[in-house]
């Protein structure tokens, strides 16, 4: 069996971005990017340049820093948008615009208002105009899994006469079955004449929970790209996720014809690392990443285990980025044990004064924690403080008055844009009056739509993490907090959530907008 390279194009970025309540900001977008290269994804879609001047940013400054893996853009089939797209990438070692028009007949009807010689004229118009900034042009079919195949034929000959040297098949809607799917990549492979010029990719969705299995089929069938996303994040439910058709193709060497280049053990911590950053937790039973992904409560299994790993378990959780030494630091660990542990994990700091800030925080928690384990380590640095992040508000104080038979009282110092404002207010519970004083502050006109706490790692001293969904006009902002003190925890969660609903930036979203 030949072992052809297959690609792996991480779209965590752009389409697991477009996932409402999982915006980033551009430090948070380098940081991720940092370790999708570490991670030796191939391809990283760093976002839609022409939404909006933050986006646009945002893949710049992915594009001037990531050497190792090649930086896409996305853009409609317009020019404005190949522009803005050519334009972010200028600086990137290995830059791809990705460009995409919608073939399906409900989508040309309802949503282009176009007949399907004019979507065939503008996919041409768009690669070449793509070619001008790159050689490496990639033409998506949106919603190809509801497309007439002859329709798609057409189209993929006509845009690899025009330069596409990769061509990726949407399931845009999740809507295919692997059968299905696997039958379609292998009839364009073979019907489309020039079919042998490019690469063919799959770009599946989760709405059946079939996106891995699809995409796997398309891969038996001759993809040699996968479009993912870390966690499977991504619109509604999700996209493939990228740990998931790692492990399967590694795994399953006797069934795959090919191989990605991805180091594995990066897996665990980047997983980690975004689910911090956008709030999305990784539900416990999540395949690779999930915390029980390998872990053993029946007493069968756990006796099998002991006697031959092998009778239970097909992956080593060391080869995903698991790690036995939980334990790993104290209050009297230096800074260079924590620089060095956090590399381990796959982060790298960028300066000493980043440096400085975590092992500052990595300090104070100490002090109230005896065993400071990996995952307090990837709170530290995934939460930078709010000043680092320059953010509208922050937490200066708090204070609680919770007594048996007493309506708790919280009273809030709060920091907004430099000027201190102090606050109180009574509420149901603790947690309560802390948001309703600080709601007296920032009066957000917000809605609280969802409230968890976590522990983090075990025992009464763990950190509690907080997650805080807050809605306003239609529109969804996450925000995460980490404390010892949960009440406290719950207050930087809130006032995280705030400062992200104020950043939130009217963005035009690639998909919704007809051209
Ligand atoms: O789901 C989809 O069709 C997309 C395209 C823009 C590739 O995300
Ligand atoms: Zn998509």
């Amino acid at each position: 069996m030949s072992n052809d390279p297959l690609i792996i194009f991480d779209t965590t970025l752009r389409d697991g971005e477009q996932s409402p309540g999982a915006s980033m900001t551009l430090e948070e977008k380098v940081r991720i990017a940092k370790m999708l290269e570490q991670l030796r994804v191939d391809v990283i879609e760093a976002g839609f340049p022409v939404a909006s001047p933050g986006d646009f940013n945002a893949v710049k400054a992915v594009a001037d820093v990531i050497k190792d893996s090649s930086i896409c853009g996305l853009s409609r089939a317009l020019d404005k948008d190949i522009e803005a797209a050519g334009e972010a990438l200028k600086n990137a070692v290995a830059p791809r615009i990705h460009t995409f028009i919608a073939t399906s007949p409900i989508h040309m009807r309802e949503k282009l208002n176009m007949q399907p010689d004019d979507v065939v004229e503008n996919a041409i118009r768009a690669v070449k105009k793509a070619r001008q900034y790159t050689d490496d042009v990639e033409f998506s079919a949106e919603d190809a899994g509801r497309s007439e195949p002859e329709f798609l034929f057409r189209i993929v000959e006509a845009a690899i006469n025009a330069g596409a040297t990769t061509i990726n098949i949407p399931d845009t809607v999740g809507y295919t079955m692997p059968h299905q799917f696997g039958d379609l990549i292998r009839q364009l492979i073979e019907q489309v004449p020039n079919s042998d010029k490019a690469i063919f990719s799959t770009h599946c969705h989760n709405d059946l929970g079939l996106a891995v299995g699809n995409s796997l089929a398309g891969v038996l069938n001759g993809a040699r790209q996968v479009e993912c996303t870390i966690n499977g994040l991504g619109e509604r439910a999700g996209n493939a996720a990228l740990e998931e058709i790692v492990m399967a193709v590694r795994t399953r060497q006797d069934v795959f014809p090919c191989d990605t280049r991805i180091d594995t053990t990066h897996i665990v911590p980047t997983s980690r690392m975004l689910s911090r950053i956008t709030g999305f937790p990784v539900q416990p039973n999540k395949a690779i990443v999930g915390k029980n992904a390998f872990a053993h409560e029946s007493g069968i299994h756990q006796d099998g285990v002991l006697k031959s790993r092998e009778t239970y378990e097909i992956m080593r959780a060391q080869d995903v980025g698991w790690s036995d030494n939980q334990i790993v630091l104290g209050k009297h660990s230096g800074r260079n044990a924590v620089k060095t542990r956090l590399k381990e994990l796959g982060f790298e700091f960028e300066s000493e004064v980043a440096l400085n800030s975590a092992f500052k925080r990595f300090k104070a928690l100490a002090d109230k924690k005896h065993e400071v384990f990996d995952e307090d380590l990837l709170v530290i640095v995934s939460q930078t403080s709010e000043k680092e992040k320059k953010a509208i508000y922050s937490l200066v104080f708090s204070e609680v008055c919770s007594e048996t038979g007493e309506t708790p009282e919280a009273h809030v110092t709060i920091e907004v844009e430099g000027k201190e404002m102090n606050a109180k207010a009574t509420g149901g519970g603790p947690v309560d009056a802390v948001f309703k004083a600080i709601e007296s502050v920032v009066n957000s006109n917000t809605e609280l739509k969802l409230y968890s706490v976590n522990n983090i790692t075990s025992g009464t001293d763990s950190q509690g993490e907080v997650t805080v969904q807050l809605e306003h006009d239609g529109k969804i902002v996450y925000g995460h907090g980490a404390h010892t003190d949960i009440v406290i925890a719950s207050a930087k969660a809130y006032i995280d959530a705030l400062n992200k609903q104020a950043s939130v930036n009217d963005r035009s979203h690639p998909q919704h907008n007809s051209i």
